[in-house]
């Protein structure tokens, strides 16, 4: 088997956030797959399950090596050195916050986005600043139901109290991939 996305998985009475927690909606809220993990990661963790002792591990080179290679398929050359393991994707945003701006300072969010992009920055006594996606009703291509507001961008990232930028690529929740020109235009401010 390589992959299987058509079984349907009766995720009920599992502990699931998405399907046991609430009885009376149908959960929405939550990116929260409902699809097997791919072959490679259930082997490695039945693997890991049945060895029987769960006592602390560190990250070995093999999961460098391979986060490494797979960038390089997409011209990215990275060192180990260059990389630090982390368990989560907000815990690595919390700590960027913290390591490349002061309290008092402004991180910018382009909204609507991920709501714990909020949490972060204002548990860190940081402010949001935010860049309003612009909403076109009429259209119902992901492409161009939204896009940035670029003279706002440029504004907001003008304030020298603007440190950061966090850029959610693809955007949750519009689910648009910004493109290579988009990007490079945002870099450029
Ligand atoms: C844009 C975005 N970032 C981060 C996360 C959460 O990442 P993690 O659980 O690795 O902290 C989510 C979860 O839905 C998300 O949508």
């Amino acid at each position: 088997m390589k992959y299987n996305f058509d079984t349907v998985i009766d995720r009920k009475n599992t502990n699931s956030l998405k399907w046991d927690l609430f009885d009376d909606e149908y959960p929405m809220w939550v990116a929260d797959m409902d699809f097997y993990a791919a072959p490679a990661i259930y082997e490695s963790v039945n693997r890991k399950a049945k060895h029987g002792v769960y006592a602390y591990s560190f990250v070995n080179d093999e999961v460098f090596d391979s986060y490494i290679s797979w960038w390089k398929k997409y011209g990215l050359e990275m060192k180990k050195e260059q990389l630090l393991f982390a368990t989560g994707v907000m815990p690595s945003i919390t700590s960027i916050i913290r390591a490349f701006s002061d309290e008092g300072d402004n991180v910018l969010i382009q909204t609507p986005v991920y709501h714990v992009f909020f949490y972060v920055i204002l548990d860190n006594n940081r402010n949001v600043v935010e860049n309003q996606l612009i909403y076109n009703p009429d259209s119902n291509d992901v492409e161009t139901a939204y896009e940035i507001d670029f003279e706002d961008l440029e504004e907001k990232l003008k304030d020298p109290k603007t440190k950061l930028m966090i850029l959610c690529n693809p955007h949750n929740p519009i689910g648009r991939i910004w493109d290579k020109e988009i990007l490079e235009k945002i870099a450029a401010l």
